[in-house]
């Protein structure tokens, strides 16, 4: 069972990519413990793809405005990524090993615990007062000068 994510870091775009997450975190969670293999790698697949993109939408703001702490928060998400890879290749086994997964599980949960605790509040902070109050999603900015 994975652990109940706290996901609000003051950012609404941030906030509601981050409760899909959490929602497909979970359904991982109960995906091993009832272990439905196939149902886990639809949703890994998920998991992978709304990762990307939240990842990418958070690296964009952060060039856009020139976010200080960037290379911190990118190491961050890097290993989030690698452990998601970890995941997919057990979820490639003919019998993935469900004491594996949960182990990979809790390995990405605590780095998305760290994300959402201090990285991403911090970022949220930052692009608070870089553009605003109001949240808007990355494809809302114009595009950067060349
Ligand atoms: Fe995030
Ligand atoms: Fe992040």
């Amino acid at each position: 069972m994975t652990e109940h994510l706290e996901w609000q870091v003051g950012n609404g775009t941030l906030d509601l990519e981050h409760a899909t997450i959490m929602e497909l975190m979970d359904a991982l969670g109960h995906g091993i413990a009832s272990y439905q293999v196939d149902r886990l790698r639809v949703v890994a697949g998920r998991l992978v793809s709304e990762l990307s993109a939240h990842f990418s939408d958070e690296e964009v703001l952060m060039k856009r405005y020139g976010y200080p702490q960037s290379i911190r928060h990118l190491q961050t998400h890097d290993a989030a990524k690698n452990w998601l890879m970890t995941l997919e290749r057990e979820l490639d086994l003919a019998q993935p090993s469900p004491p594996a997964m949960t182990a990979i599980l809790e390995s990405l949960s605590a780095i998305l615990h760290r994300e959402w605790k201090s990285e991403d509040p911090n970022l949220a902070k930052f692009l608070k007062a870089a553009m605003g109050a109001k949240p808007r999603r990355a494809e809302e900015f114009p595009a950067c000068p060349t």
